[in-house]
């Protein structure tokens, strides 16, 4: 294990890992959360940490701590060039790195003939793990996300892990709305803390509205494929969470594909970035 993985997980890369293989696609709808002795023991681990101590007060003082952007400026390609090093020194026996992940990603969406912006957010959807870069622990850069500050679905990966959170021993925060009301809209809502939320408020003045959905609730698996949670969303969230959906095939499937040559696509990249992002901006 890594420094740079302050957790159970061998890799940050084992949890994208275990959600391919919960929602793969030959896997029947009964079976999405069935663990057996197949799930890794750190990945069980790794969520009890997550559910245990992501309360509503941690993500809402992160995201104050986070939101100001006061850690550091840099450009998309080195805090691309930063994750890989993090991330990828800690597994020596990852094949794919984090780049080659972004690439793939962002290769399909493109071969697909998507829009210039929708390729772009393939490319960036996982940047927010340069959390790592800033010392937090797996269990707050990775892992399904889901809100805080309210009663947890049980369609949430090993939702008796929440015994553990202070927050079940609050009845207010246990209501099915909690601290929100009834289609509050989703910018009121506090997620967990991870990549997602982060990476969104870096990026949101740069890049257009679907793909801020994309990048801020792509591991939101209980609301984008569970359909959960909906009693929170505006019917503009409804209509944005389609976005999300229709990334997420890309995010989950693409990695058994051919290994992307960065050499050969990084023009393509260079360009696509500079037309939406300054040279560098502030994280
Ligand atoms: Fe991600
Ligand atoms: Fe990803």
């Amino acid at each position: 294990m890594g420094t740079t993985t302050n957790g159970p997980l061998e890799s940050l890369d084992q949890w994208d890992d275990d959600v391919r293989a919960r929602y793969r696609a030959d896997r029947k709808k009964d079976e999405f959360r069935v663990y057996d002795d197949s799930t890794p023991q750190v990945v069980r681990d790794f969520y009890k940490q997550n559910h245990a101590l992501q309360t509503l007060e941690f993500a809402r003082g992160k995201r104050a701590e986070y939101e100001s952007r006061q850690k550091a400026e840099m450009g998309i390609w080195e805090a691309m060039e930063r994750l890989n090093t993090l991330v990828d020194d800690s597994d020596p026996d990852t094949d794919l790195s984090q780049i080659e992940h972004n690439l793939q990603t962002s290769e399909a969406i493109r071969a697909d003939g998507h829009p210039r912006w929708f390729q772009l957010t393939g490319f960036i959807h996982d940047l927010g793990k340069v959390l790592t870069m800033w010392g937090e622990p797996q269990w707050a850069v990775v892992g399904d996300t889901f809100p805080v500050g309210c009663r947890w679905s049980d369609k949430i990966v090993y939702p008796e892990f929440f015994s553990a959170n202070p927050d079940s021993q609050n009845a207010e925060l246990m209501s099915r709305y909690g601290v929100y009301s009834e289609q509050c809209g989703l910018e009121n809502v506090n997620l967990s803390w991870g990549h997602d939320e982060y990476l969104y408020h870096i990026t949101k003045d740069y890049v257009p509205e679907p793909a801020q959905y994309m990048i801020r609730y792509h591991s939101w698996y209980s609301a984008h494929r569970e359909m959960d949670y909906q009693y929170l969303m505006s019917d503009h969230d409804m209509e944005m969470m389609e976005w999300v959906r229709k990334f997420n095939p890309y995010d989950l499937y693409s990695k058994s594909a051919v290994k992307p040559d960065l050499a050969t696509l990084r023009p393509y990249y260079e360009d696509l970035v500079a037309e939406f992002f300054p040279a560098k901006i502030k994280w």
